[in-house]
């Protein structure tokens, strides 16, 4: 991918002042701030309507600055070694001395940390003096964004910059695992849990719906495209939006397809975009039928889990 580096010192500028971006990762679009700028982080609060106690997601270049800001282990480094950069995020001690924002944690001593690996992103990344805090770039609980367009789509000019990176090759979030004791995943993701297991040599425990929330992408109405969603779903009716893993021989008008032929990953690459899609549509409700539970489809099946909890 060819990168604007006018677009990118542009980004730098506006960062350095403590306002926002939006910038793209691999996984969906993020909307940036200097992770260390109090001003900062408040404000990615503002424009996404978050509730306060929701924790942000900060991003490194490489483990430079990540070394001062938390306590780093050894299933870190094996995981860190395999897949970063990339669709993972660990949640780690955070270190006392560390001088990410307050708002980022909402008090808390625990920090989730990724490594984008989009090339624009870790452009930005290697320009910066700091990490950058960067939830989704979309309205808190609605479909995340995968493409400058739907970054907009939300937000409008109330963002000053949206670097356009293109449709973000893997389209569902990373996968988050708290590694301060044993790990445990918090959220699946765009990385299968069983290329963790295989690095880490163990099976891995999941928290993804606990009784308390200790990660609101785990909260049961989130990924919304603001449209009932019917699962499993065996038939179709006339007046509602079908949503298909593979393309089918008899197409239909209100039929949309998240693959050509059941590759999950393609499906997760088109799972939102695929979302906003039929919302723009003159269907009302979408009839989700049987998506294939293993490796991506895991993933695939939380997110619309979640998102039929409208
Ligand atoms: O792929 C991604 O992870 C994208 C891109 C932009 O990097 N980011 C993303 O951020 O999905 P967000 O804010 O939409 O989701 C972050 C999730 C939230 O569910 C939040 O609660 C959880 O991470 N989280 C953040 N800090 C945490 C912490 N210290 N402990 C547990 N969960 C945490
Ligand atoms: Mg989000």
């Amino acid at each position: 991918m060819k990168i604007n580096l006018a677009n990118i010192k542009k980004a730098k500028k506006i960062l350095d002042t403590g306002d926002c971006v939006a910038v793209p990762t691999e996984t969906v679009y993020g909307l940036a701030g200097n992770a260390y700028s109090d001003k900062a982080c408040k404000k990615i609060f503002r424009l996404k309507k978050r509730p306060k106690y929701n924790p942000l997601i900060v991003h490194y270049y490489n483990l430079l600055r990540l070394k001062k800001d938390c306590d780093l282990n050894e299933n870190f480094f094996k995981l860190y070694k395999k897949f970063c950069p990339g669709p993972i995020t660990f949640v780690l001690n955070l270190k006392k001395k560390s001088r990410i924002s307050k708002f980022v944690t909402n008090g808390k001593n625990s920090l989730a940390v990724r490594f984008p690996k989009h090339p624009i992103a870790r452009n930005l990344l290697s320009t910066l003096e700091y990490p950058f805090a960067a939830p989704s770039a979309n309205l808190s609980s609605k479909i995340s964004a995968v493409s400058a367009a739907d970054v907009e789509e939300d937000f409008g000019k109330k963002i000053r910059l949206i670097l356009d990176g293109g449709k973000s090759s893997i389209g569902i979030e990373s996968t988050i695992i708290d590694l301060r004791k044993k790990p445990i995943i918090l959220r699946l993701g765009g990385l299968k849990i069983s290329s963790i297991s295989k690095v880490i040599k163990k099976k891995i425990k999941l928290n993804i719906n606990p009784q308390t929330v200790l990660s609101p992408g785990q909260s049961k109405l989130h990924y919304s495209p603001g449209l009932p969603i019917r699962l499993n779903a065996k038939n179709i009716n006339k007046n509602e939006a079908g949503l298909f893993i593979k393309k089918n021989k008899k197409h239909k008008k209100n039929n949309f397809y998240l693959s050509k032929n059941g590759n999950l990953g393609e499906a997760a690459k088109n799972l939102y975009s695929t979302l906003r899609k039929i919302k723009k549509s003159k269907y009302k409700t979408i009839a989700v039928t049987k998506i294939p539970n293993f490796g991506l489809g895991k993933a695939i099946n939380d997110r619309l889990i979640r998102a039929s909890k409208y």
